[in-house]
C-alpha cells in the first residue's frame, strides 16, 4: 500500500507540474484529493489494514496528502503570477510613442477686434444690444429720417422680403439706436454689435455680409465735443496712445452734423502708401449728432436731450489692427490664415 500511495503521489505532483491553467489545476485536485479521487479511495481501503499498520500507513497517507495540497498552492500562485505578467504586457503602454496632436482653435479675428471694442465701451459705462437681423425697413430707414426715395432703399441695394418693401435684412445695425429708444429708459449709452446686408459684389473690400458695430448715447447736454472725445478715447485704447485722428463733414439723414473719421495710416504715417491708398488715412467709421426728427419720432424732446451715434465696420477694424489685405480672407475661414492671429 506504502508504494502505492508514492505512485499515487509520483504521478499527482506530476500533473500538478503540468497544469498550465488553473481550471487544469482543479481538476488535478479533484482527481486525487476529491471525495471520489484517487488518494481518498486508497484511504477508505485502509480499513481492511492491520492495527498495527493502519496508523503508519495512515501517517504515510497524510503526508502524500499534505504534500500534494503544498505542491497545489504552490502552483497555483505560480500560474496568478503568469497570468499577472501576461495582463501586464498585454496592456502595457509605450510612452516613448509620440502622442497624436489635437489642433486647439482660436477667436476668429474679427471677434478678437470686436471682443476688445466691447471691453473699451463697457469698462466706459455702455450697455451691449443684440437685435435682429431680419429687420422692418420702417426702423432701418423711416425712424432713422432716411426718406422714401433714400437710395438704399432701393431694390438694387437691399434684401426684401417682401413686395411691399416692409421686411428686410438689416443693412446697418442703424435701426438698434431706434429699438434702444423704444425700450430704454434716458439716458441711454449703447454699443450694439451685428450682421448686416446688402447687395454688394464680393471684393476685397466688399462683402455682401458684414459687420458693424453701433454706438450711441443720449442724455442732457450732449455734443459733438463728447463724440470725439469717446471716440478718441476708444481708438487710442486700441490702436494705441500715438494714435493720429481726423474727422471729416459728411452726410447721414440721422444725423446732423454728420462726420466720418479716420485715422492716420499705421505704415506711412500719413505720407500715403499702397496700405492707405495714397490717401495717409484710413477711414474707421460714421457718426455724428442725432438729428432732432429722429429723437422726435421716438418720442424724446430733443429741447431737453440730445445725443451721439456711430457706426463702424468691423471687418475694417480687424484689417486694421491684424493688418490684412483682403477682406474675403476674413470670410473664407481658411485655417492656414487664421492660425496666424
Ligand atoms: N449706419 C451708417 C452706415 O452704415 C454708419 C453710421 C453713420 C452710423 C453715422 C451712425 C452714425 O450711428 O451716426 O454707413
Amino acid at each position: 500500500m506504502k508504494a502505492q500511495i508514492e505512485a499515487i503521489r509520483a504521478a499527482a505532483l506530476e500533473e500538478i507540474s503540468q497544469a498550465g491553467q488553473t481550471g487544469e489545476l482543479d481538476a488535478v485536485r479533484v482527481r486525487y484529493l476529491g471525495r471520489k479521487g484517487r488518494l481518498t479511495a486508497l484511504l477508505k481501503q485502509m480499513g481492511g489494514l492491520s492495527p498495527e499498520e493502519r496508523p503508519v500507513m495512515g501517517q504515510i497517507a497524510n503526508q502524500a496528502r499534505q504534500s500534494l495540497e503544498q505542491a497545489i498552492e504552490t502552483r497555483a500562485a505560480q500560474l496568478a503570477g503568469q497570468a499577472l505578467e501576461r495582463q501586464l504586457e498585454r496592456e502595457a503602454v509605450d510612452v516613448t510613442i509620440p502622442g497624436k496632436k489635437r489642433p486647439v482653435g482660436r477667436r476668429h479675428p474679427m471677434y478678437q477686434a470686436l471682443d476688445e471694442l466691447t471691453d473699451i465701451f463697457v469698462s466706459l459705462g455702455f450697455t451691449v444690444l443684440d437685435g435682429p437681423e431680419i429687420e422692418l425697413a420702417e426702423l432701418n430707414f423711416d425712424r432713422l429720417n432716411a426718406g422714401e426715395d433714400h437710395p438704399s432703399r432701393d431694390w438694387s441695394d437691399t434684401f426684401y422680403f417682401d413686395r411691399d418693401s416692409r421686411v428686410m435684412l438689416r443693412s446697418q445695425t442703424s435701426p438698434m439706436q431706434v429699438r434702444a429708444m423704444d425700450s430704454m429708459e434716458l439716458p441711454i449709452r449703447i454699443v450694439a454689435p451685428g450682421r448686416v446686408y446688402r447687395k454688394d459684389e464680393a471684393d476685397a473690400t466688399h462683402s455682401p455680409m458684414f459687420h458693424q458695430m453701433e454706438g450711441m448715447v443720449i442724455d442732457k447736454g450732449i455734443t459733438m465735443a463728447d463724440l470725439k472725445g469717446t471716440l478718441n478715447l476708444a481708438i487710442r485704447k486700441l490702436y494705441g496712445q500715438r494714435t493720429v485722428t481726423r474727422f471729416r463733414p459728411h452726410h447721414f439723414p440721422f444725423t446732423e452734423p454728420s462726420c466720418e473719421m479716420d485715422v492716420q495710416c499705421h505704415k506711412c504715417g500719413g505720407a500715403g502708401c499702397p496700405t492707405c491708398k495714397g490717401e495717409g488715412w484710413i477711414e474707421v467709421l460714421g457718426a455724428g449728432v442725432i438729428h432732432p426728427r429722429v429723437l422726435e419720432m421716438a418720442g424724446i424732446d430733443p429741447e431737453v436731450y440730445s445725443g451721439w451715434a456711430f457706426g463702424m465696420g468691423l471687418e475694417r477694424m480687424a484689417m486694421r489692427q491684424f493688418k490684412i489685405a483682403d477682406l474675403r480672407l476674413i470670410f473664407e475661414n481658411d485655417v492656414r490664415f487664421l492660425e496666424q492671429f
